[in-house]
């Protein structure tokens, strides 16, 4: 199965998130920043992971001009599945969170979404990520593609 991982970040806790989930999943996969990434190259992968920290309640400018560019349609053999880095307070709740805008836009170019939009937390804005969360973050990445 060929995996392509795609994350932005500007503490490197989803970076890190990123790689424990790139790092659980076995096969040929890739881990790309999302300045690195074409967006050529996401419509020849079997699944397409992305992942950004919730800024505003959505995900990052340069995340959001990358999925701007991907053309209707171009997903459409592809399984996708989104996530994000959070704050746990009540107050940040109302303005939701990346994750689900992700998933909507990959749905919304085709991709079918093969698990809930998720999120992991940090314990600040600036990290570390919450206790236990890079090993969510890899037993995610393994419930997602089947290997247990
Ligand atoms: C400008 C800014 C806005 C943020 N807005 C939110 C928010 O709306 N909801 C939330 O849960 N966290 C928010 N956060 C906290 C980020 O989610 C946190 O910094 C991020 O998960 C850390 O990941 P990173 O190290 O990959 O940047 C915000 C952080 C910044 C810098």
């Amino acid at each position: 199965m060929k995996v392509l991982v795609i994350y932005d970040s500007l503490y490197g806790n989803t970076e890190k998130i990123a790689r424990a989930i790139a790092g659980a999943v076995t096969g040929d996969v890739k881990l790309l920043r999302v300045g690195e990434a074409n967006v050529a190259e996401i419509g020849t992968v079997d699944l397409l992971i992305m992942g950004s920290p919730t800024q505003g309640g959505r995900h990052t400018k340069a995340m959001r001009d990358f999925l701007d560019k991907i053309p209707a349609g171009s997903l459409k053999n592809v399984k996708v599945a989104a996530f994000d880095t959070r704050i746990k307070t009540m107050l940040v709740k109302i303005f939701g969170y990346a994750a689900g805008r992700i998933a909507d836009t990959l749905k919304d170019r085709g991709g079918t979404l093969i698990a809930p939009p998720e999120g992991f937390i940090v314990k600040g804005t600036k990290g570390p990520e919450g206790d236990g969360e890079m090993e969510r973050a890899a037993a995610w990445a393994k419930q997602i593609t089947g290997n247990k």
